[in-house]
């Protein structure tokens, strides 16, 4: 007997961190607490920290009842399966002929206390009861009874063991025993532990048990082992992608994860964090997690991804440049506006094209991108030497080209080869800029042009065959405007407030340098806007009105243009003049090549006003809305001054639509891609290549083109040397190859009802152009101004003045010299062909240049002039 206060009350024998392992644990608990609850003494004697406890009769026939509580939810882990539970009791004493006698436990129903009383001698009648205490009337002396005096416990007998003289005794296992011990686990809220009854039903039954009070040994005390199985260990896994999922160990390991141990959480995630490329504005790329990427402000390419050249695209801040002006272009001899000779060296030179960006090496007329605008009037002849100067850093004249050239597509060399179209300009094949005649750097060539049109917004770019794209995404182009004293007399915006606005996205590495493909790819998209050689320029506008002339000068974006505060503008001009009227718009779709003369009025808004100038259209086009668009072109800022404040006239300049009747001939071709050696596909124009020439119109005659775009691109396609009016487009469905239309010929929107040389014809669609061939003998282009196309291989030619006259005088037969087939013994042909005429003479009358090429050419022409 001890009335030391501080006894141990509980001995954890459980393990509470496992290993992973799925074989049974074992835990053995002793008693938190027990008593005794005698009936004699009106029920109130108890024995709490008494050093036996007791079960059964005594000789008076008095109940004794022992209570015991085992903890065991603190000893064994939550989620375990028990399997296998014993109660051991040490008995120590038992009345003589108390006899075998069963000995029952049962789960009692309510909590119960173990106060500090401790009967002494044997303890068999127990003692006053301590507060707190368990007695036969109470849960708790002196303040809470049990229910039913005697304890309040389960009619369920959850094991019985017989038990007889002084010796060790097993209660279990059972499946109650266990079921009891699962839910004392489970519910550890209702665990009360169990009461043993012993034989009540005779006198002098009662033995004596050792409680957990008993000094010295714990191998005397009451003694559960619980058998059981503990739950599968769970911990963090990590996975490669940095990603943690609480997992068993194994599951871990057949996911690929890596198990972090038992126990270990997800939160916050312990897995090493993969890296990947993570781009800077300035172009720049570092590995890192994605979180450091996040926090230094970088954009993160993707786990896994790596830094490669050229992986992070340089992001320019919008509207931090003022716009250029492009200058004029300054002749040597005569004035700007009269008759006058240029001479204009095409060099490579260095232009910083936005304030956060090196210098970027560019190609230029002049030396300047754009270059300096002609500014020349209708009917004044100039005269321009155009000399490709172009030289590497060192000064000697570039032997290769500065970008990466595709040399499988058509006509492509490694060469700085040149030549410079002015687009919309009629003139003679001999000045037209023909890609077929590109030159290498040296070397010059002097063109006329007569300006024998209407005033109009035309422009000068490359033209080199194969490379026009290359040599135009360099910086080859620039405006060419033609003026007559009518237009000047309309009182339109002019000097500062007519400013020209070349529109052409690129895209840069961080020094600078343009980046372009270096393989052919069917589109070329920038991601930032260049208006007149600036990113994304600012312009101070005058409250007043400004004539833009605006040209989209990219390679292959399509734009649609609006301002941001949803304002109308005027357009007064389209590709090939003035329009008979001001048109209203809101939006202004136009591709590459295309120009449109506009009036923006800023003169209502107040001073500090900013609106940007958008871009909606999807690239390609016309592709899903949104995608591949860059939504900014450049921004106006509205000053204090007055500016323009003039009206634009209600009538521009007269305008007479050619009557469909007038034409003879109609053209059809077919814009599809097709499969192509070089690169594996090609966009061609009828399936037929640059040397293939099948169209002849004649001066004098009016033809309609009609473009069958099967393709799901929209395709703005340009004529060469005329103007053509827009009749109608039309939708089309396929029946195997027969297209046929569908729905009304619409005709065009008036702002598209004027004077153009490049048409937008749209996917499924038939676009019909109408046009007079007037003058001028020889081949001319017609193409699809997406310059990757053109390049490859949507561009044809069209051979005007099939006349004998003219086939005499250049003596060529499908572009080869007429004395080649006068000279060479062809022995063959198809009947309609110059093999065949050749072929003839000599089968006939042999070859003799000077005699028979007159009937020789007269075959030819009836060959080549359908
Ligand atoms: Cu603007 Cu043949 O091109
Ligand atoms: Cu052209
Ligand atoms: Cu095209």
């Amino acid at each position: 007997m001890t009335s030391s206060p501080i006894r141990a009350v509980v001995v954890c024998a459980g393990i509470l961190f496992l290993a992973p392992r799925a074989w049974a644990d074992t835990a053995t608990i002793y008693p938190s607490k027990d008593n005794t609850l005698y009936e004699n003494n009106f029920g109130s004697f108890s024995n709490g920290i008494g050093d036996h406890i007791f079960s059964g009769r005594n000789n008076s026939g008095q109940r004794r009842r022992a209570v015991m509580y085992f903890n065991v939810a603190a000893n064994v882990p939550g989620g375990s399966t028990v399997s296998n539970v014993t109660l051991r009791l040490n008995m120590s004493r038992a009345n003589d002929g108390s006899g075998a006698r069963t000995m029952k436990l049962q789960r009692l129903l309510a909590d119960w206390g173990e106060g500090e009383s401790d009967a002494s001698a044997n303890e068999g009648s127990g003692t006053s009861s301590a507060t707190n205490d368990a007695t036969w009337k109470h849960r708790f002396y002196n303040s809470t009874n049990w229910a039913t005096l005697g304890g309040d416990f389960a009619a369920t007998i959850s094991a019985s063991t017989v038990v007889d003289q002084e010796a060790a005794y097993t209660w279990g296992s059972t499946a109650q025993l266990v079921a009891d011990v699962q839910d004392m686990l489970t519910n550890p809220g209702t665990n009360y532990g169990w009461i043993l009854i012993g034989d009540e039903s005779v006198f002098l039954t009662a033995k004596r048990f050792d409680s957990k009070d008993l000094d010295n040994s714990h191998s005397l005390w009451p003694r559960l082992t619980v058998t059981y199985t503990p739950p599968v260990p769970v911990g963090a896994c990590c996975f490669a992608n940095g990603t943690c999922t609480v997992l068993t160990s194994a599951n871990c390991s057949s996911q690929s994860g890596t198990y972090q141990g038992n126990g270990t959480s997800c939160s916050p995630n312990p897995c090493p964090q993969p890296t990947g490329a993570c781009c800077f504005n300035n172009g720049t790329c570092s590995q890192l997690s994605q979180t450091a990427c996040t926090n230094a402000s970088g954009a993160f390419q993707g786990s896994g991804t790596a830094c490669t050249p050229g992986l992070c695209p340089v992001v320019l801040t919008p509207f931090v440049d003022p716009l250029p002006m492009p200058g004029v272009a300054q002749p040597t001899s005569g004035v700007p506006g009269g008759v006058a000779s240029y001479r204009v060296e095409i060099q490579q030179f260095q232009q910083q094209l936005h304030t956060d960006l090196p210098p970027t090496t560019l190609w230029g007329y002049y030396g300047q991108y754009p270059g300096p605008t002609f500014e020349a009037m209708a009917d004044t002849p100039i005269t321009v030497d155009w000399v490709n100067d172009l030289r590497e850093i060192g000064g000697a004249l570039r032997t290769t080209h500065y970008l990466p050239v595709e040399t499988c597509l058509h006509g492509a060399e490694n060469l700085a080869k040149t030549v410079t179209h002015l687009h919309g300009g009629h003139i003679p094949a001999a000045y037209d800029g023909h890609p077929d005649t590109a030159f290498t750097p040296g070397n010059h060539l002097v063109y006329e042009y007569g300006n024998r049109q209407l005033p109009a917004t035309l422009w000068t770019h490359d033209h080199s065959l194969g490379m026009t794209r290359l040599n135009v995404m360099m910086g080859l182009a620039s405006f060419y405007l033609i003026r007559d004293t009518f237009e000047q007399s309309l009182g339109l915006p002019d000097g500062i407030d007519e400013i020209p606005l070349a529109i052409q996205d690129r895209t840069f590495n961080p020094d600078g340098s343009l980046k372009y493909l270096t393989v052919w790819d069917e589109h070329f998209f920038g991601d930032t806007m260049l208006v007149n050689g600036k990113v994304w320029p600012y312009l101070n506008v005058r409250q007043g009105k400004y004539r833009f002339r605006l040209l989209n000068g990219c390679n292959s974006r399509v734009l649609t243009l609006a301002l941001s505060n949803g304002a109308s503008f005027s357009v007064i001009g389209s590709d090939g003049g003035l329009l008979p009227a001001p048109i209203t718009v809101s939006q202004l779709t136009f591709g590459p090549g295309e120009r449109y003369d506009v009036v923006m009025d800023f003169a209502s808004y107040s001073p500090g006003t900013q609106i940007t100038m958008t871009n909606s259209a999807p690239a390609p086009h016309p592709g899903t809305p949104g995608v591949g668009v860059v939504p900014n072109v450049m921004k106006f800022i509205v000053t204090a001054t007055p500016g323009h404040t003039d009206a634009v006239p209600g009538s521009l300049r007269s305008f007479d639509a050619i009557p469909e009747g007038d034409a003879v001939r109609t053209r059809e071709f077919i814009l599809k891609k097709q499969a192509d050696p070089c690169t594996g596909q090609a966009w061609m124009i009828n399936g037929l290549g640059w040397d293939d020439i099948t169209e002849y119109p004649k001066a004098g005659e009016t033809e309609i083109w009609s473009f069958i775009n099967q393709s799901t691109f929209t395709h703005p396609m340009h004529v060469h040397l005329v103007m053509f009016q827009i009749l109608d487009r039309q939708n089309f469905t396929l029946s195997g190859n027969t297209v046929i239309p569908v729905g009304p010929r619409v005709a065009p929107p008036a702002h598209e009802a004027g004077w153009k040389d490049t048409v937008l014809a749209a996917p499924n669609q038939i676009t019909r152009v109408i046009m007079k061939f007037t003058d001028y003998t020889g081949l001319y282009p017609y193409h699809c101004h997406i310059l990757e196309h053109e390049d490859h291989e949507m561009m044809r030619q069209f051979s005007m003045g099939c006349t004998k006259g003219d086939l005499d005088q250049n003596l060529k037969v499908d572009g080869r010299d007429i004395s080649l087939f006068a000279s060479e013994l062809i022995t063959g042909g198809t009947p309609g062909t110059a093999e065949f005429c050749a072929a003839d003479m000599n089968d006939s009358a042999g070859i003799d240049e000077g005699s028979d090429l007159p009937s020789f050419v007269d075959c030819v022409l009836n060959a080549v002039c359908p």
